[in-house]
């Protein structure tokens, strides 16, 4: 398998999170005082993605169109999972079978009955287990997630979360994304998983009953996809002729409960005009308030209702100082900002130090924390269908 002093790894997949993920196995090392090496063993990609290339330009040394073979390789340790959502299942349960680690992208599966079956191997395999909820270690979540610990924003009474994009016009043919065979779900599983997640962490609560759910889908054909994927989620996809159904939502949203007593709102979309990429949340407490938004990702606002009255007012921090914020100090001078791909090799330097043994900087998902978000997000379906409440603890 892998030694005491580095781990293999096989990487399932050559998109957008198969480029991401090389990205952050490549540069950790350089980074990161590093537990345990990271060697990029071999990838794995579909016969016309033509894996040569992609291996030589990011730094793998084999590449194979066998997922099954590259899992049973005796020397790889860790499995990376970067495929879509229906393939999850069946590349992580094969991986816990031949006792491997496993690093999975989100959400952990596209049925709730995937991810507990994920959940229940690894938890009987004993496995290590891994999702990529990468803008936990956006160092400005990190901190907000540390200030809500530390009591700065008091008792939680209002979480107010969205993730808003726009890519996915008219024009965009019917790639994976809209088929609920492949995906599941639409922006659900894509975007409230990472909002559903993101506030669980923050929180440092569960929620325990929705209602209120709203799932619409207002494009409901599309061309027919001509080719692969190319790396990207709308751009470069090609329509072959002819159209197909769209099988997933375009947008949900629903109202939820906290353990703690907050109340919250949740709202995912795809056609958000305007909204490109804006993943955030404000979350209002007894003393004070914090706000973020992945589009200005290098800042975190915070409202400190123990000031002065004279002085109080929202103070946006630049969370870019290695001394004071996580997982700043291995990167550049202070105040030097950081971008997208870097949540990905903060989230690969948490990995290893798992795999050694040792705590990560913030909490990582496991599949069992990831199937506790599925459930979440299986009840806000549930509440839009049936138009009522739902109780998490009743979705297993
Ligand atoms: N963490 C994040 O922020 C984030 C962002 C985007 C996507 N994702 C997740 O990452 C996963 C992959 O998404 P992506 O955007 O990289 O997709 P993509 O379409 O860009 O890439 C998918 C990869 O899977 C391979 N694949 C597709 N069908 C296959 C099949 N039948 N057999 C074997 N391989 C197959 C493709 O060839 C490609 O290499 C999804 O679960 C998605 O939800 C996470």
């Amino acid at each position: 398998m892998s030694g005491t002093d580095h781990v293999n790894i096989a990487l399932l997949g050559q998109g957008f999170m198969g480029r991401a993920h090389s990205n952050g196995w490549k540069q950790v090392a350089s980074f990161f005082k590093v537990p345990l090496k990271p060697v990029m063993h071999t990838v794995f990609g579909q016969e016309d993605e033509n894996g040569e290339a992609f291996a030589a330009n990011w730094g793998w040394k084999n590449c194979t169109t066998n997922w099954k073979k590259a899992i049973r390789l005796p020397e790889i340790g860790l499995i990376d999972v970067a495929t879509p959502n229906y393939l999850h299942a069946p590349m992580a349960m094969d991986a816990i079978k031949a006792g491997k680690a496993v690093c999975c992208e989100k959400p952990i599966a596209g049925t709730l009955k995937d991810a507990r079956q994920m959940a229940q191997a690894a938890r009987k395999a004993g496995v290590k287990t891994f999702v990529w909820y990468n803008y936990r270690r956006v160092p400005a979540v990190a901190l907000a997630h540390r200030l809500v610990r530390q009591g700065r924003v008091g008792e939680i009474r209002h979480v107010r979360a969205l993730y808003l994009q726009d890519w996915a016009g008219p024009e965009v043919p019917l790639a994976w994304r809209f088929d609920a065979k492949l995906a599941g779900s639409g922006a659900h599983g894509d975007l409230n998983a990472h909002i559903v997640d993101m506030t669980r962490f923050v929180t440092g609560q569960e929620i325990t009953e929705i209602c209120g759910g709203i799932a619409e889908t207002f494009i409901r054909e599309r061309t027919l996809l001509s080719g692969p994927a190319a790396g990207g989620i709308a751009a470069g996809l090609k329509s072959a002729g002819g159209t197909g159904k769209v099988t997933v939502d375009d947008t949900v949203l629903f109202l939820a409960r906290f353990s703690g007593g907050a109340v919250a709102s949740y709202e995912a979309a795809r056609q958000a005009t305007g909204n490109q990429n804006r993943n955030g949340f404000e979350i209002n407490g007894t003393k004070g308030s914090l706000r973020f938004d992945f589009e200005r990702m290098n800042e975190l606002q915070f409202y400190d209702a123990t000031a002065d009255r004279a002085v109080q007012g929202w103070t946006t921090i630049m969370v870019t100082h290695g001394a004071d914020h996580p997982y700043v100090g291995a990167w550049w001078p202070d105040a030097h900002l950081i971008g997208y791909e870097h949540g990905f090799v903060n989230e690969a330097y948490d990995i290893l130090r798992v795999l050694a043994g040792q705590d990560p900087v913030v909490p990582i998902p496991d599949f069992e924390d990831a199937y506790k978000t599925q459930r979440v997000l299986e009840a806000a379906l549930l509440s839009a269908r049936s138009k009522r409440w739902v109780k998490v603890a009743d979705v297993k």
